[in-house]
């Protein structure tokens, strides 16, 4: 009888998370192993150097594959290292079109690491469509998409954005770290790779580092596998473990941070010490019904407004339940502000531009008893 693996749960447990055929251990084994013995020059078991591939990775990137519904999923050592080698591909003299409110740290791997070897690029808010075709060059090979942005929570419209980039030959990459493969599926709406910072939701025990590219054809496959080998920022066996062990409670993490995102949500959005609320889940968003067209759920990343730096601060310091820490999508509440953490790089005048405030705090809502969030968030409040 064949297994059915239709759901996306299943596939989260069973694919690439088959039992070790050697033991039946039902965990995949991590293969802590720089080399692979040969039987005589040329003859191996398919492995010969770790930073080339190792068995633990090799069922990483099988699972990721199916869970986001491409054909390979390369992971490397960081979110930001797997931008990185997506940008390698390119070379000197193409143009990269770019949202303009994306994580602070890939516009400052863009324009202070990249720039120097001959690419360029323009950023636009690629919350309207008609911004990206105009800024769209003749040596334009890329746009590169965040949906929801971090942290303003603006969307973009997936399948508007690729028909048009696609028209001219341009390749969509869309960062999914926001809402996971649970929620959004990029490449059901035409993009042609998908990156994440696997250190985020996927993992989601805060626990590790990572990052993945999923692709869609074969070439940028091998074109991935051969950086990996040239470059070498791959994941290590125990890291690309611990995102296997996270991803085999995805759907039902991301269903809890989904009902406690939303109730979050709500609770902001009436508090009357805060000015106003980014959440796509919330009937006022700009893009609500793009939400409910593209996403299966809202999520747990959340902006609020306090009015001022002295505001954030003053209730930043009062949180107990939630940490203060940079990074999300862990199953704890980490709050965090992107002013002077995650956005401080981009400097103050991008952050103007785009409407990151001093006040603004960032909330990436975790899976605890959301009574006891809310009662921290509500006594933190009160001290504005
Ligand atoms: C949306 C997004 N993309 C990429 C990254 C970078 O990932 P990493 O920290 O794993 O390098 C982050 C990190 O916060 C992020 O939030």
């Amino acid at each position: 009888m064949t297994i059915q693996l239709s759901g996306f749960a299943t596939r989260a447990i069973h694919v690439g998370q088959e039992p070790d055929p050697l033991t039946g251990a039902v965990s995949v084994p991590i293969y802590p192993t720089s080399t692979y013995a040969q039987e005589e020059i040329g003859k191996h078991k398919g492995y010969e150097y770790a930073r080339v591939s190792n068995p633990t990775r090799d069922r990483l990137e099988t699972n990721l594959a199916a869970l986001e519904g491409g054909v390979a999923a390369p992971v490397f050592g960081s979110g930001m290292a797997a931008i990185n080698a997506v940008a390698t591909m390119l070379k000197a003299g193409d143009h990269v079109v770019a949202g303009h409110n994306l994580y602070g740290g890939t516009p400052r791997l863009f324009n202070q690491v990249l720039a120097n070897f001959g690419l360029t690029f323009t950023y636009v808010d690629t919350s309207d469509v008609d911004n990206v075709e105009r800024a769209i060059q003749k040596n334009t090979r890329l746009v590169f998409l965040e949906t929801p942005t971090n942290p303003l929570m603006e969307l973009c419209d997936l399948r508007a954005i690729c028909d048009l980039s696609h028209q001219r030959g341009i390749e969509v990459v869309v960062d999914n770290t926001f809402m996971s493969p649970y929620f959004q599926r990029p490449i059901e709406f035409g993009a042609d790779m998908v990156v994440h910072s696997t250190t985020k939701f996927l993992n989601g025990h805060s626990d590790g580092l990572g990052g993945v590219v999923v692709c869609t054809k074969p070439e940028q496959a091998e074109k991935l596998a051969f950086l990996q080998k040239c470059a070498g920022a791959i994941l290590s066996p125990f890291e690309c473990w611990l995102i296997l062990r996270g991803v085999k409670t995805l759907a039902v993490r991301m269903e809890q941070h989904d009902r406690n995102g939303r109730q979050v949500a709500d609770y902001l959005s009436k508090h009357k010490k805060v000015r106003k609320v980014f959440y796509p889940g919330l009937s006022n968003h700009p893009q609500h019904e793009l939400a409910k067209r593209q996403m299966s759920g809202f999520g747990s990343m959340i902006a609020f407004e306090t009015g001022s730096l002295e505001n954030a601060n003053k209730m930043l310091r009062k949180v107990r339940v939630c940490s203060l820490a940079e990074s999300l999508g862990g199953v704890e509440t980490l709050i965090s502000h992107p002013a002077t953490m995650t956005h401080a790089g981009v400097g103050e005048e991008v952050r103007r531009k785009i409407g990151i405030t001093d006040g603004m705090v960032r909330i990436s809502v975790g899976i605890e008893d959301v009574d006891d969030i809310l009662g921290d968030l509500d006594q933190a409040l009160a001290a504005i």
